[in-house]
């Protein structure tokens, strides 16, 4: 028997680049050790954009057009749609009496979010809970690993508490802590080179941009400002180029002696650019090809078996949990 591991993503814009390095890879190695599943977070999405619905439905699609352009294969991994699992929104409810508004509100990841978004004197409760939230994604599964980055920890952190308290109240044998496998990769900076890549900034090279679109945002790319004349000894370390060349380009020697030239004050801006442009071109071309076979009937069909084999799971450990709880009347 496979081990279980579960991961997700907010459905609020394509996937990009940096998805593709930091997590997209590993699921596909994931899928033949472990029983993978992976969540389309519709839900969680929502704590923050329960305004501007489309944004999150009109992505739930494509984001799983991503997962199976690159690889990941719906016979060995399950995806599943958050918001048509109702159970998760139960189990929820259920977690928010075992957990305090202090300890909420010392989750890191949450803290930083309120200030990035401005949410300080008027924070939505919805938001504010959505760790609990995702306690309820990773246990009603019964996932053993989350494959995360090391911004999800508190998260891990807090379910496992959520977990030991539960079991504690209700029985000792009800829930099982899970472990997170973490993704050691660091987060690929944004072609301004100012913050991390991410669709929301318009900074991100998406899975299914055009070849036009890649190309025109490799030629934005941040490079170095005073490195004017091909004769100028140039920047590499921050230079945007050059940080996508180290991640995605497959000779590492020969990105070794570009970057000496460059130095050295050999090679233009143009040059670099074209480069790096012609490896991720090579990248995401079969990616591209991948997606076109993928039409949305068949994606749609795809989803709504994985969420219905998942909602089963779900629907096992609500059993167990109605039963610790003593929430059995008929
Ligand atoms: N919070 C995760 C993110 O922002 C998405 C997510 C939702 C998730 N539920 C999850 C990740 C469960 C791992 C496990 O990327």
């Amino acid at each position: 028997m496979k081990k279980r591991i579960l991961t997700g993503d907010r459905p609020t814009g394509g996937l990009h680049l940096g998805h593709y390095i930091g997590s997209l890879q590993n699921r596909v190695k994931l899928q033949n050790e472990y029983d993978q599943y992976i969540m389309i977070a519709d839900v969680q999405a929502l704590t923050d954009n329960f305004d501007n619905p489309n944004k999150i439905t009109q992505h739930v699609v494509e984001v799983a057009k991503d997962y199976l352009s690159i690889g990941i294969d719906p016979s060995q991994t399950t995806i599943l749609v958050q918001s048509q699992i109702p159970e998760i929104a139960e189990l929820t409810v259920y977690y928010l009496n075992l957990v305090t508004l202090g300890r909420l509100e010392r989750n890191p990841t949450v803290k930083s979010e309120i200030q990035q978004k401005g949410y300080s004197d008027a924070i939505p409760v919805g938001f504010f809970c959505y760790p609990v939230s995702q306690a309820a994604d990773i246990t009603i599964f019964q996932a053993e690993f989350v494959p995360v980055g090391d911004d999800q920890l508190p998260m891990i952190e807090q379910t496992n508490e959520i977990v030991r308290r539960f079991n504690r109240i209700y029985n000792r044998n009800a829930l099982k802590e899970c472990k997170a496998i973490l993704s050691h990769t660091s987060r690929l900076i944004g072609i301004d080179g100012k913050s991390k890549a991410s669709k929301s900034l318009a900074n991100a090279i998406a899975l299914s941009d055009t070849p036009e679109e890649i190309k025109q945002k490799v030629f934005q790319m941040y490079t170095d400002p005073n490195h004017i004349k091909v004769s100028d000894p140039g920047c590499v370390e921050g230079n945007v180029v050059f940080t996508y060349l180290d991640a995605f380009h497959p000779n590492k020697e020969e990105v070794k002696s570009l970057k000496d030239d460059y130095r050295r004050g050999g090679v233009g801006d143009r040059v670099i650019k074209n480069i790096l442009n012609d490896s991720l071109q090579l990248l995401l071309e079969p990616i591209r090809l991948a997606r076109e076979q993928f039409d949305s009937n068949l994606v749609k069909e795809i989803l709504q078996n994985g969420t219905q084999k998942a909602r089963e799971r779900a629907q096992e450990t609500m059993e167990i949990v109605r039963t610790a709880i003593g929430l059995t009347y008929f």
